[in-house]
């Protein structure tokens, strides 16, 4: 008999990268092979993102082809994973009913159980409960690269920007052991992985309690530079009200810390800024700016920045431009605002900046940074 075969469709960011691994590395616990093509599969696995509505409606068409994908494919399982599962639930399978199982982003690391008991047909559909399992960190992966590794640090966020779906699809903050983070670094480099990345929605507020003390990113960034001297260190997402002095002092004094920080900005306008709940202005942002080029002199510098939420001004949007001026950023992600409905700005915030404007201010803001890039 032929192995059974499996394919991970996966979207969005680099959260839900590691978690399709977590889901590879189980799969092939199972005995399930990687399949060339996701229309052989006997397991696929769509691993959604819902953070901007663009994104919602690519999965979506794709989970409909799966839909006729499925009829040439009897007995084929469906699986839909990550944020859009955790947000939509029982109401995805009952408007796609080719969705065998839903299994929300708590629930990563009990795909393996879950599968088997849905295959014996005694297992439920749904799994989007947030309530953490103690293992969500744990377990077996199958690694996209040899070469570099994603370590999940914490999950989840508590920062409840009002634009943002995040806190409600991941729930809230929780951080991993300092010794479960350690062990899996020191297994990557046996295994001869030349980089890491720890990861994080804000790694900034790591907080992990250990006899006593209180391991903060700074201390666990420090540990893990100095325990794998011979690899590459990285980590992502900083929020920019937690970036503090000692964690640019501990990247400073370690070589072999990336000398580069992705610390998202979303817009130049403190009064935006303030509508967003980011909890800085720009100036506590430039600030932090000026201490990145004075303790990390030679640092590159990315950012997520976004034009056309809720009253927004022409003003307030050439202050972003400023901003990118100012800074000059080495690249920058950068988005229209998409209400997200769940959120504090889809009930609060109309909004109300005319869809031609999001495009043309968008526009400009590409071709910025396209001149930034350049010089
Ligand atoms: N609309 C547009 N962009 C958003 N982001 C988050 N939520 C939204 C939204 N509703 C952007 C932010 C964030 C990045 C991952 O996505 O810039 O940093
Ligand atoms: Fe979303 Fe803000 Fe949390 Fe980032 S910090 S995930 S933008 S709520």
């Amino acid at each position: 008999m032929t192995a059974k075969t499996y394919a991970i469709l996966n979207y969005g960011c680099q959260m839900n990268e590691s978690d399709a691994e977590h889901y590879a590395g189980q799969l092939q616990e199972l005995g399930y092979k990687a399949a060339e093509d996701f229309h052989d599969a006997d397991v696929v696995v769509v691993n959604t993102c819902c953070v901007r509505e663009s994104a919602e409606k690519r999965i979506l068409g794709k989970i409909g082809e799966l839909k006729g994908v499925k009829a040439n494919h009897p007995g084929q399982i469906v699986c839909v994973a990550g944020c859009m599962a955790q947000k939509d639930g029982e109401k995805l399978i009952k408007k796609h009913p080719q969705i065998d199982l839903l299994i929300g982003t708590a629930h990563v690391n009990g795909f393996k159980e879950i599968l088997s008991e849905y295959l014996s047909e005694k297992g439920e559909r749904v799994y989007n409960s947030l309530e953490v399992k103690e293992s969500e960190f744990e377990g077996e992966r199958i690694r996209q690269s040899g070469f570099s590794a994603w370590i999940p640090i914490m999950y989840g966020c508590n920062n409840f920007c009002t634009y943002c779906i995040v806190p409600y699809t991941r729930g809230r903050e929780r951080s991993r052991d300092i010794e479960s983070i350690l062990n899996e670094i020191r297994d990557m480099h046996e295994k001869g992985f030349k980089e890491v990345t720890l990861l994080g929605q804000n790694v900034n507020s790591y907080s992990f309690e250990k006899e006593g003390e209180t391991i903060t990113f700074p201390i666990l960034l420090d540990r893990v530079a100095k325990e794998v001297p011979d690899m590459r260190i990285r980590f992502t997402t900083s929020h920019p009200k937690d970036m503090s002095d000692d964690t640019l002092r501990v990247i400073a004094a370690n070589d072999n810390i990336c000398k580069f920080i992705h610390l998202p900005a979303q817009s130049g306008s403190s009064r935006i800024l303030k509508v967003m709940n980011r909890k800085y202005t720009r100036e506590w942002y430039l600030d932090r700016i000026a201490a990145i080029r004075r303790i990390v002199p030679d640092c590159a510098i990315s950012t997520d920045l976004f034009c056309g939420f809720h009253s927004e001004t022409e003003e307030d949007y050439q202050e972003t431009l400023s901003l990118m001026r100012e800074v000059g950023y080495d690249s920058a992600f950068l988005f229209k605002y998409s209400e997200r409905p769940g959120t504090y700005a889809a009930s609060h915030l109309e909004d109300n900046v005319p869809e031609e404007e999001k495009v043309r201010r968008l526009q400009g803001m590409i071709d910025l940074q396209n001149k930034l890039s350049e010089e």
